[in-house]
């Protein structure tokens, strides 16, 4: 069964890691709506966890309550049958979700799930599906799926599909969750986004240099997220959140809105100080902090397949 264990009821653990958007530029909007980035994706270690058990009826059934997410809207279950459908796989599986990311948080919850699902399932139906081809599936349930089926630190183009491997030295990061949720769509489609800002050139930037501040600096002179002036006029509470993380910063590396929010990051340039700040702000806010990480956790166990 590879790296990971089944438990008495037959069920795998597989976590779907949160992501945050170090930056987020929008460069255009498709004749279909959907608006061409340039982002930098990058995983911390901390997430929701899946839990799949194979069946042989061809059944795919969630055996736990979402609150919010009705099972025919639940994207982990539309991965599944997208995965059936494209492979005519008779098998099924029960799949229980235990959700710690906020929905509406731009951290990606929704989208790791899918994409944990498609790993997961790829494995334990053996189907031995290119990881490629996976990615070229997981766009059709959501822009940030393919990210978390390439399953590394990635540089994202086109409308979030088109990923180069991108090094950032591994850091802590603090999280805040403001008590919103922020509809994806809201934002895009509001009239005061910008929508042609110029992409930079990563090759220029010390990312992979040797001083983690130095990278963090990087992005915080000469990138932004498009969405985040929008998200903070409609959402007054991202800026609230903002506003908590300012005085934290260190070394030119403030506060940022992940995605379309409503969630705030703040680099640190320790886990001490991370859990400093999170000691400081947890009798007002919902925050966490967590260390990056550079592979999905599940890129191992789900690659020891054609690729
Ligand atoms: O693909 P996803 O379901 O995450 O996108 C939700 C909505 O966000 C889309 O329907 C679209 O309105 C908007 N969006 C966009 N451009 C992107 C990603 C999302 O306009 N690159």
């Amino acid at each position: 069964m590879g790296a990971l264990g089944a438990d008495a009821a037959g069920f795998i653990a597989c976590p779907a890691p949160a992501k945050i958007n170090l930056f987020l530029h929008v460069t255009g909007r498709r004749s279909d709506g959907y608006h061409t980035l340039q982002t930098a994706f990058l995983m911390l270690d901390h997430g929701d966890v899946l839990h799949f058990r194979v069946r042989a009826d061809g059944a795919i059934h969630r055996v736990n309550d979402v609150p919010g997410v009705p099972p025919e809207q639940d994207l982990v279950i539309r991965a599944a049958l997208l995965l059936k459908e494209k492979t005519g796989c008779s098998r099924g599986a029960d799949i229980r979700v235990d959700k710690r990311l906020p929905m509406g948080g731009g951290l990606g919850g929704g989208s790791s799930d899918a994409a944990t699902t498609l790993l997961a399932l790829n494995k334990l139906w053996q189907l031995e599906v290119p990881r490629q081809t996976l990615q070229d599936w997981a766009v059709s349930l959501g822009a940030d799926v393919p990210f978390f089926v390439f399953g590394r630190t990635a540089l994202a183009e086109g409308i979030g599909e088109t990923l180069v491997p991108l090094h950032v030295p591994t850091s802590w990061y603090v999280v805040v969750e403001p008590p919103v949720a922020v509809p994806t769509p809201e934002i895009f489609r509001d009239k005061g986004l910008t929508r042609d800002t110029e992409a930079v050139i990563i090759s220029a930037s010390p990312v992979g240099g040797e001083l983690q501040a130095d990278v963090q600096e990087w992005f915080q002179r000469h990138t932004r997220n498009d969405l985040q002036p929008v998200a903070c006029r409609l959402y007054p509470e991202v800026q609230k959140a903002l506003d908590a993380l300012v005085p934290f910063g260190f070394s030119g590396a403030g506060p940022r809105m992940s995605g379309s929010g409503a969630c705030v990051f703040l680099p640190c340039s320790s886990r001490a100080q991370a859990e400093k700040v999170v000691e400081e702000l947890k009798t007002e806010w919902r925050v966490w902090c967590a260390p990056s990480i550079e592979l999905h956790p599940l890129h191992a166990w789900a690659s020891d397949q054609a690729a």
